[in-house]
């Protein structure tokens, strides 16, 4: 179980060396935000993951969709138009070298001149954006797959929104690795929710679900990668309400996210899931994943 859990903290990554500052690029290292950002004392704010591949984001536009609509169920303003986003996350990952990467953005409400819960007129949101590297999974992980705990969704009840209030995920993944698992699926009573950072995907004799979108999960851009895979294939997807119960049951269980594309769950709760290996629905939503990457970012 260590082993699998070291094989997924590679993924983890730190920080490349330029980030994006309201507008401008600066060394990360330097980049310097008020302690009065209404970001890290109420965690309101928006972010983004998008991954990069040879230098050019996948499903930008959907990214910039979610984020507007993350944006406007706060309230807050977007301070760019699309065409402003797109030229500085294209510069930003130029300023980092292009290549294989993932971009994230955060657009906070901004700072205010103290701690007031109703945020202040006229505020100038702060956005940040820095760069990680990613690589592709190791064949070691591919090979093997990942350990998941199932837990009860303790979040809130708009998971709809990618609120940069995480501390509920937080919670979670520490709870799942403390089971030796590399990620939390959670449940809400016998209701299926999604990864704590992640879609799920549930395979049982051929047939292949996913929960629909609803204020209990995020609308996941890699769910909507992989529904294109899947269609390239010619396989079909339910999109259904799944019951906790299916989970054990299941042939094979894949978690979906920007930085990890679709792994299938080996698995679950200490019990193997189905035969305890990568199943063969997955190997081919890989191969096809990989092909689609290169269409589209290639
Ligand atoms: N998280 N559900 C939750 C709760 C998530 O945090 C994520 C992604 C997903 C998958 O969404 P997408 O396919 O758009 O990445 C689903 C990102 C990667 C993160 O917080 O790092």
């Amino acid at each position: 179980m260590a082993r699998k859990l070291s094989l997924l903290a590679q993924h983890m990554a730190n920080a490349l060396p330029h980030s994006l500052l309201n507008g401008a690029i600066v060394p990360t290292n330097d980049a310097r935000i008020s302690p009065l950002d209404r970001g890290f004392l109420f965690g309101d704010g928006i972010y983004e993951v998008v991954p990069v591949y040879a230098g050019k984001p996948l499903r930008l536009t959907a990214h910039f969709d979610r984020l507007q609509d993350g944006l406007d169920a706060l309230e807050i303003a977007n301070p760019y138009s699309r065409a402003r986003w797109a030229e500085l996350v294209h510069e930003l990952i130029a300023s980092n070298g292009g290549g294989d990467m993932g971009v994230y953005l955060e657009v906070s409400r901004g700072a205010g001149k103290g701690r007031d819960f109703l945020p202040e007129p006229d505020m100038q949101p702060t956005v940040f954006g820095f760069c990680f590297p990613i690589t592709p999974p190791k064949p070691e992980l591919l090979a093997r797959g990942i350990a998941a705990a199932t837990l009860e969704d303790i979040r809130w009840q708009r998971c709809d929104i990618k609120s940069i209030a995480l501390v509920g995920p937080v919670m979670l993944k520490m709870e799942a690795k403390r089971r030796g698992a590399d990620e939390a699926i959670l449940v809400r009573g016998e209701r299926l929710a999604e990864g704590s950072s992640s879609a799920v995907f549930v395979v049982k004799n051929g047939r292949i679900a996913t929960p629909p979108a609803s204020h209990e999960r995020l609308p996941s851009i890699t769910r909507l990668v992989v529904g294109d895979v899947l269609d390239a294939l010619k396989l079909p997807l339910e999109v259904r309400e799944v019951r906790r119960g299916e989970l054990p049951a299941a042939d094979e269980i894949w978690i979906a996210s920007s930085t990890r594309e679709a792994l299938p769950v080996t698995s679950l709760d200490g019990k193997a899931v189905g035969e305890g290996g990568p199943g063969p629905v997955w190997r081919r939503v890989f191969d096809e994943f990989q092909a689609l990457k290169q269409r589209e970012a290639g």
